[in-house]
């Protein structure tokens, strides 16, 4: 069944009212829109963790810095409804800014993201980014009291943020990591793909090839972190992107690793053609003899 749509908190509020008081239990799925099969894949999740999936559609203006791409960012509701139709989601929550934001953007209360976690890594080079995310990801997690939420793992730093957030202001909904959704080269499903070419979308699988072989050569027990990452920076580089970063790093803090044998994450972003592009890979602990 078409999922239905509302488009004001105060009538999804309503709505999810009466699901509570049915005992039904709620999953919200946040996106931007312009959705694909890793958004799908997030439903899928979210209906194995509740009974009724909500899909929050709503491309959140202040996590956008100047020059970045607001404007362009594809707005595609009807088709977003469409791909939602034979879906588990129950409810889709398309908002406009003005229903999330009564007061104006300008004069919204706003969270400020805890800076050894936000200004690394992302943070580093879209300054404020993070501090938006919170802040609309706080205001969601307020209207619709869902029990859990659902976040991919493609954005690890986005996601270990909403958690500490969580944790820090004592907010009771659950967080869930959903795995990340590639194509058959490997690419991370992503909305921002669709500013790249054919042959770019190509290419664009290297960025995973790349953590493939960093993790590779960590598990074989390479330690030298720093010189691995050079490693993995200089090959996406010949290959024509322009690597932001890319860094072997503590899971839970992000620091970079130290320890021999500790889990670590290799957390990438590069610009190829016109998008910026992130990926992410675990490497689990190993035991040290
Ligand atoms: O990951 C996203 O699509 C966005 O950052 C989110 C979590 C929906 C907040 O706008």
């Amino acid at each position: 069944m078409a999922p239905r749509t509302v488009h004001t908190r105060e009538s999804l509020r309503v709505l999810l009212d009466t699901q509570r008081e049915d005992g039904r239990t709620i999953a919200l799925v946040p996106t931007m829109g312009n959705l694909h099969r890793g958004h799908l894949s997030l439903v899928e999740c979210a209906a194995r963790e509740a009974d009724l999936v909500v899909v929050s559609i709503f491309v959140n203006p202040t996590q956008f810095g100047p020059g970045e791409d607001y404007a362009r960012y594809p707005r595609t509701l009807e088709a977003d409804l469409e791909a939602l139709a034979d879906s588990a989601c129950s409810v889709v929550y398309a908002p406009d800014v003005d229903d999330l934001y009564p007061f104006g953007v300008d004069e919204a209360v706003r969270i400020t993201a805890p800076p050894a976690l936000a200004n690394r890594l992302c943070g580093a080079s879209r300054p404020g980014h993070f501090d938006g995310v919170l802040t609309i990801v706080a205001r969601l997690l307020l209207v619709c009291a869902a029990d859990c939420a659902v976040f991919g793992e493609k954005d690890y730093q986005q996601w270990l943020l909403i958690e500490r957030m969580c944790a820090d202001l004592g907010i009771a909904t659950r967080i869930v990591r959903a795995p990340t959704v590639r194509d058959e080269h490997g690419l991370a499903l992503s909305s921002r793909n669709a500013y790249l070419d054919e042959r770019e979308r190509r290419l664009a699988a290297a960025l995973h090839a790349t953590l493939l072989d960093l993790a590779g050569r960590l598990r074989d027990g390479r330690h030298d972190h720093a010189a691995l990452a050079a490693r993995g920076r200089a090959a996406l580089a010949q290959q024509g992107f322009d690597v932001d970063y890319l860094e072997i790093v503590d899971p839970d803090t992000l620091a970079p690793a130290s320890r021999t044998g500790q889990a670590l994450r290799i957390l990438v972003a590069a610009r190829l053609g016109g998008a910026r592009l992130i990926d992410n890979l675990d490497v689990p602990a190993t035991r040290v003899l």
